[in-house]
């Protein structure tokens, strides 16, 4: 919350790193198991001295360095620009405690650009040794790419010792990080293997030549769908009981979770009757073209949850969702102090905005200085000030989970759609405890009175024809209410003494 604040309308900005994520990886765990194929086979093609398989290779490697370097590069500096824009504090913490894991990881990056255009570029001008040589340091480089950065991310989903030790080693070999190396590893296996036969199905000419290509990336597909259910695995024992939860509670997680074991299964389907028992099959592109899509649809579903569950922190224990230090002595200075206080943005918007709020403050050219926000003076602000300085209460507090309205990202609108303002109020202050997902209220109970008002100005009326029925006295609508629900008694008497 010390940072300037990214609007994204209708998918909020942590979807939209979410689906920059997810494209990318689509494309950078082929960037790493396409580098062994192109070592494994040219190696391959060199020792059986195989002149077709060596040009379709070669073709390979284009259309492989086009993709992976290309579309990768450019997605994977977008995940940059978008975690800086919509996650400041998570990413200032990762770059902070990762800072020489960073530094490195660019370094087998160089590396691996480095010998990748070799790799292609030199293609016939070089010693065979020293061809399949750049080939591998290829693959290294970028597996150990793979291995820095899942230490890194895998973090934020559970840091492990690291609460307590606050060193690299710890943050780094974290619960989270084998499981998802496995996985990550398997994952490329297997998806560069069908982008290979996709490729191989378009472009190669002779039925000899897509059999052994076939052949030869089958082995390498299984052995990857081993390690995904490995790391899958050791994945889901290792994830916290909060993201566990998160998973389960979510009705679209649930669809999401059956998604990838229908897609899984589906290509391993696939892989048993077309390369397995028929082998033609994979000539045909449509073939081809469905077995990736399956494979992208598993791999993105999966890349989608591990984003989706770190709730309600977006690193486990020490960020929360909306960028606050998950720190008692944190809460209690944005609850004692004032959320709009507590922020270095928020503080200078009131100030500028709305100095009327401000005490004490020094009037000076172009606004005022010091001071600071009256919780009293908040609440004698006019109804369409209030409701102004509860949307940016609830951008900065709530949008990082929440669109605004109707057709948004879980949008808190709908979500209130009905509700009374007493009962919009007890929400705010019991935020965490209502819903486990959301992070706990930080902000002074006058703030939460601003924050109502924004939310009741957004809420959607009741669909037409859905009034209560008109003849219906209110007192006699209660009164049999009360006399059907023990459970809404107690609601109703909650409110009615919030409204007191
Ligand atoms: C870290 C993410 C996160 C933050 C931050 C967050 N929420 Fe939520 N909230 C959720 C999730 C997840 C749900 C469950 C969504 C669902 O059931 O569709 C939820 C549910 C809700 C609901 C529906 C509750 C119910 O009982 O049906 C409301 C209303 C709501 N949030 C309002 C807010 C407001 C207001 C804020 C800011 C003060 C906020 N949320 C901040 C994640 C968050």
């Amino acid at each position: 919350m010390h940072y300037p604040w990214w609007y994204v309308p209708v998918i909020t900005s942590p979807m939209l790193i979410a689906a920059i994520a997810v494209l990318h990886v689509l494309v950078a765990h082929y960037a790493v198991g396409g580098g062994f194929f192109l070592a494994l086979e040219t190696t391959y093609a060199y020792r059986t001295n195989d002149r077709e398989y060596l040009a379709y290779l070669r073709k390979h490697a284009q259309f492989f360095i086009l993709l992976t370097v290309v579309f990768g590069a450019i997605t994977g500096v977008g995940i940059w620009w978008t975690i800086g824009l919509a996650s400041p504090l998570a990413t200032e913490l990762l770059i902070r405690t990762f800072v020489f894991g960073w530094a490195t990881e660019w370094v087998f990056f160089v590396l691996e650009i480095t010998a990748a255009f070799v790799f292609f570029y030199y293609w016939g001008r070089l010693q065979p040794r020293t061809h399949i040589a750049m080939g591998w340091i290829y693959a290294w480089a970028a597996w150990i790419s793979l291995v820095l950065i899942t230490g890194i991310t895998a973090f934020m989903l559970h840091p492990g010792d690291w609460l307590q030790k606050r060193t690299f080693w710890a943050g780094f070999f974290n619960p989270q990080f084998i499981p998802q190396m496995l996985a990550r590893t398997g994952g490329a296996f297997l998806l560069s293997s069908l982008y290979v036969y996709l490729h191989a199905s378009i472009t190669c000419t002779s039925e000899r030549l897509t059999n052994l290509v076939e052949q030869r990336s089958t082995r390498p597909a299984l052995l990857g769908a081993v390690l995904i259910l490995v790391g899958g695995a050791g994945w889901y024992i290792n994830l916290p009981d909060s993201a566990v939860e998160a998973m389960f509670s979510a009705s679209a997680l649930n669809v999401f979770v059956g998604l990838i074991f229908v897609a899984t299964g589906l290509v391993f389907v696939l892989l048993y009757l077309g390369p397995f028992r028929n082998p033609g099959w994979i000539r045909s592109p449509g073939f081809a073209v469905a077995l990736l899509a399956l494979g992208m649809i598993g791999f993105g579903t999966s890349e989608f949850i591990r984003e989706a569950v770190r709730k309600p922190y977006v690193v486990y224990n020490v960020v929360f969702g909306n960028q606050v230090y998950a720190e008692q002595s944190e809460l209690q200075r944005l609850r004692d102090g004032g959320y709009l206080e507590g922020g270095v943005w928020t503080r200078q918007y009131v100030r500028h905005n709305f100095p009327q709020v401000v005490v004490g403050a020094m009037q000076q050219e172009g606004g005022s200085s010091g001071g600071h926000i009256d919780r009293q003076r908040l609440l004698e602000l006019p109804p369409e000030d209030r409701v102004k300085l509860g949307g940016v209460l609830f951008q900065y507090h709530c949008n990082d989970c929440h669109a605004i309205a109707r057709g948004g990202y879980s949008a808190a609108g709908p979500l209130i759609q009905g509700w009374s303002r007493a009962m919009v109020r007890d929400l705010i202050d019991n935020l965490h405890t209502a819903r486990f997902v959301m992070p706990p209220w930080c902000g002074t109970p006058e703030e939460a009175e601003l924050l109502a008002d924004y939310l009741m100005s957004i809420a959607p009326p009741r669909p037409a024809g859905m009034e209560p029925a008109p003849t219906m006295q209110p007192a006699q609508r209660q009164a049999d209410y009360r006399q059907l629900s023990g459970e809404a008694q107690l609601c109703g008497e909650a409110q009615s003494g919030a409204a007191q």
